[in-house]
């Protein structure tokens, strides 16, 4: 288990957070994705990327398959791993949003409380998009074939068939791709998203 640091004092900085967010002209934020393998998570967290560059903001995208293979590539799937993971997730987006960066981050995060605790760390900068695509269209999809690899047994504590996926209780924005285009989609993010921008 973790311990917390001691002997060590937190250091305040002359150039603050907010004189960073001013440089960039933005609002930081953290645009929390969560939901199933295939829900559409990546793929909608791209599609919004390039609509906040395009309008001249300043972001980076966090993707689990991605961070897995660096920062986290020490962790596997078992609870305590997944716990880890996102709780480093959580620490990585609050230090970009200190450095005034508008943060995408594309996680299974199937825990509650580990969401929970993502938002205490992040802060009122913390905005969580639950892709709600259902498991049914998820593993019809299986667009990298690892639902069926799940469901033989060859992939062990996958989330939906072998390991929990808590919905979220209170998300600010809820999206079932199965509903709707990609770009439908991304409009209604996008336009979701600009009530928390200015
Ligand atoms: S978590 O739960 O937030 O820690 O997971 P995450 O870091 O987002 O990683 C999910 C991607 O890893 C692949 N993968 C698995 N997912 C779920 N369960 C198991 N056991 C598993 N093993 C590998 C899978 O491709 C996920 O990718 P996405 O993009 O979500 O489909």
């Amino acid at each position: 288990s973790l311990r917390r640091s001691t002997n060590v004092v937190w250091q305040e900085t002359d150039i603050t957070r907010d004189i960073r967010a001013q440089q960039k002209g933005q609002k930081p934020l953290t645009l929390w994705f969560t939901g199933l393998s295939g829900s559409g998570k990546s793929t909608l967290a791209n599609e919004v990327e390039k609509r906040l560059v395009s309008t001249g903001h300043h972001t980076m995208l966090l993707d689990g398959d991605n961070v897995r293979h660096g920062l986290n590539k020490n962790l596997g799937f078992k609870e305590g791993d997944r716990v880890e993971n996102i709780r480093r997730i959580a620490e990585v987006s609050k230090l970009m949003n200190d450095a005034g960066i508008i943060t995408l981050t594309s996680f299974i995060s199937p825990y509650e409380s580990d969401r929970h605790s993502a938002r205490e760390v992040i802060g009122d900068s913390y905005i969580e998009i639950y892709v709600s695509t259902p498991l049914e269209e998820c593993e019809k999809r299986d667009v990298k074939g690892l639902y069926k690899k799940a469901r033989n047994g060859e992939i062990p504590n996958f989330t939906g068939i072998s390991s929990p996926y808590e919905k979220p209780v209170n998300p600010e924005i809820e999206i079932d791709t199965s509903q709707y285009s990609l770009e439908e989609a991304t409009d209604y993010v996008v336009k979701q998203i600009m009530k928390y921008l200015d």
